[in-house]
């Protein structure tokens, strides 16, 4: 009885885990970008760092806004790690998927569950004949990890995205290909907005999944709930300074990402265990790449879950001027080709954390296409 409905299930599976070849990459990239003064020191401690969380997420003030003063120029060279995932038959001019992880992840995020979880987001996009390149952010895992305040910030990351899609498109990863897909999760999904406004031809299309625009009280709720902690006194072997912060306790975890009870207990307490850092530079500096990507003309897809705590304030189907949150998104696409959302029910902000991804992950890789 249980295996007539397995079976279908595990053959599909190992093939495409079989048909998979990953290279881990460690690229040096060198960046120039404007980043924002802040005029804050090093948190001493936890209690100062809560207190800089508690200014953040006070509705009435633009607390950013108040510790930024004028602009920087920054010039570095860091260390970016990366895995591209490549079917085995891989064709010379095929499609790219370029993804980038959102707070508290790292590129782990596209490899949910390991090799042969159906939570595994590489491994779906490899089966649907395409390559996936994925990463650490500045900041997380192996990646090199700066200044949390002063550079870790949004334009930084837009920078070193741009420079990581040259480096693919020109082949220097020994693979050619005739199309690059941008993908980003929530953080991620604000830097691949960030890429469409000021490198419109990055990215042939893009999809934005935990991501929508227009309500603000998710951004106080999402961040008030994220209990950020000091994450060196947290993670094992981290050596990273007072300015970079982890979700708490498993109930901040579930505050942020996650709608009880759609999710697999044991897969969210391995992912919980990895979880990743976000730093000060990154929350001050948080929606800056979110502008209207007025030259880019390629399809726009935004997969947001339902009860997504940072972009809807818990709920994706509230009525925002006359439409929901994800499709407000339109606003910032005045050219695309084609714009469409899919709000996956069941799901919280974590969406590759949730039993719906595998639908989520068909429906994804359908819309890519060839
Ligand atoms: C980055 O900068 C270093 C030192 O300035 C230089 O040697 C190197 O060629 C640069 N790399 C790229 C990819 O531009
Ligand atoms: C938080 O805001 C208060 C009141 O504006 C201010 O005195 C304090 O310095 C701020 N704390 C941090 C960490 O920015
Ligand atoms: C802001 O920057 C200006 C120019 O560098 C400096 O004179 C001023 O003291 C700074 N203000 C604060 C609050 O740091
Ligand atoms: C590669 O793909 C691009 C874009 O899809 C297309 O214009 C080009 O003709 C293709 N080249 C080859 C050799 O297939
Ligand atoms: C957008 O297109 C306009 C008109 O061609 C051009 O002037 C502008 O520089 C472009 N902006 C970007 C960010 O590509
Ligand atoms: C809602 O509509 C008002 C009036 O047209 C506009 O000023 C505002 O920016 C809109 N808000 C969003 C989030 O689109
Ligand atoms: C836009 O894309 C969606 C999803 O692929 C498709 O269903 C729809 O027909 C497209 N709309 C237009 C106007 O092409």
């Amino acid at each position: 009885m249980l295996s007539q409905y397995l079976l279908p299930l595990l053959i599909p599976f190992s093939s495409f885990v079989a048909a998979q070849t990953c290279t881990s990459l460690t690229i040096p990239v060198n960046v120039s970008a404007q980043t924002s003064h802040i005029t804050l020191p090093e948190p001493v401690d936890q209690s100062a760092l809560t207190a800089f969380f508690i200014n953040y997420t006070t509705p009435s003030i633009d607390y950013p806004d108040s510790i930024i003063n004028g602009t920087r120029q920054l010039k570095a060279q860091y260390k970016i790690f990366g895995k591209l995932c490549t079917p085995k038959d891989v064709k010379p001019n095929g499609t790219l998927e370029f993804a980038t992880h959102g707070i508290a992840f790292t590129h782990a995020y596209w490899e949910v569950g390991g090799d042969k979880s159906e939570f595994n987001y590489a491994a779906k996009a490899v089966a649907s004949s395409h390559s996936i390149f994925y990463y650490d952010r500045l900041g997380t895992g192996a990646s090199s990890q700066p200044d949390g305040i002063q550079d870790v910030q949004s334009t930084v990351h837009v920078e070193i995205a741009h420079a990581l899609v040259q480096y693919l498109r020109q082949g220097k990863t020994g693979h050619t290909f005739g199309k690059v897909i941008g993908i980003g999760h929530s953080f991620g999904s604000i830097i691949s907005v960030g890429i469409t406004a000021k490198y419109p031809k990055d990215f042939d299309d893009v999809i934005l999944t935990g991501f929508a625009i227009g309500d603000t009280s998710g951004l106080f709720i999402g961040v008030a709930g994220f209990g950020a902690t000091i994450a060196s006194e947290l993670i094992p072997n981290l050596k990273t300074s007072n300015s970079y912060v982890v979700p708490g306790t498993p109930s901040s975890y579930q505050a942020g990402f996650l709608q009880y009870p759609n999710y697999d207990p044991a897969v969210i307490a391995a992912q919980f265990k990895i979880r990743g850092t976000a730093t000060i530079g990154e929350f001050t500096t948080l929606a800056a790449p979110v502008v209207p990507a007025t030259n880019f003309t390629g399809r726009v897809l935004v997969v947001t879950g339902i009860t997504d705590s940072f972009f809807c304030g818990g709920n994706c189907a509230e009525n925002v001027n006359g439409t929901t949150p994800p499709n407000l998104v339109a606003g910032l696409y005045p050219v695309t080709s084609n714009f469409s959302s899919y709000i996956p029910l069941d799901t919280g902000h974590g969406i590759n954390l949730h039993f719906s991804a595998p639908t989520t992950y068909n429906l994804i890789e359908r819309w890519i296409g060839a």
